[in-house]
């Protein structure tokens, strides 16, 4: 049976967008596929909670579209989850909601993938980065699900943007037939703290 896939798109600029909007348009017309522009649909940031958790209980997989801003999301996505995500319905005593159904972003972003290493200037993967994600669906178990990156899209020119706007349009598809990517677990990795009394 297929799976419905919700996008839950984040760009607060999305008329300027050159990679996201291609990403986005290769997608549009996917059956099973509900693509919402958070932006489009909430100009004042005024979230309608109720109408969002319908809207989720509808579906099966929630993708997260955005552009990486500050190694992290757009501030509405940011709001999104803050709001939409409450206590009985996503996590807590009864909040069961969201247990299940996939969490996966598909995520692009100016640096390259080579730059997110610890010896490069970005220090960190794009995995660690995203922990706070990853931890927040791990909370309202949901499997978190390895994301859909687009890197160094600077580089991109118009061929390969096409290429990639095809390739996200098979993987979205591959999310509505059941054939799902791994889920991530860097809970796995070596764990790094800050030092007691320092
Ligand atoms: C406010 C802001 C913050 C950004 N932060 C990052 C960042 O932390 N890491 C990165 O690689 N690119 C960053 N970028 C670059 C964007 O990720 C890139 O412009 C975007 O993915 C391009 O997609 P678009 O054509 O759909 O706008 C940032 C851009 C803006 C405007």
């Amino acid at each position: 049976m297929a799976q419905r896939v919700l996008i839950l798109f984040s760009h607060p600029y999305a008329e300027a967008s050159r990679v996201n909007r291609a990403l986005l348009n290769a997608v549009l017309d996917l059956p099973d596929v509900t693509v919402h522009d958070l932006y489009e649909h909430y100009p004042e940031q005024m979230i309608d909670v109720e109408h969002e958790q319908a809207l989720v209980a509808e579906h099966d997989v929630l993708v997260f579209q955005h552009p990486l801003f500050w190694y992290s999301c757009p501030a509405l996505m940011k709001n999104w989850l803050d709001t939409v995500l409450t206590f009985g319905w996503a996590y807590g005593d009864d909040g069961d909601a969201l247990r299940g159904k996939p969490w996966v972003h598909a995520i692009t972003s100016g640096g390259a993938a080579n730059v997110y290493q610890r010896m490069a200037y970005n220090q960190f993967s794009i995995a660690e980065l995203l922990r706070p994600f990853e931890q927040t669906a791990t909370l309202c178990g949901m499997p978190y699900l390895q994301p859909f990156l687009t890197q160094d899209v600077n580089q991109l020119d118009e061929i390969a943007l096409q290429k990639r706007a095809a390739q996200y349009a098979a993987w979205v598809q591959a999310l509505v037939d059941g054939d799902l990517p791994p889920v991530v677990h860097t809970a796995h990795a070596p764990q790094v703290d800050f030092l007691e009394g320092a």
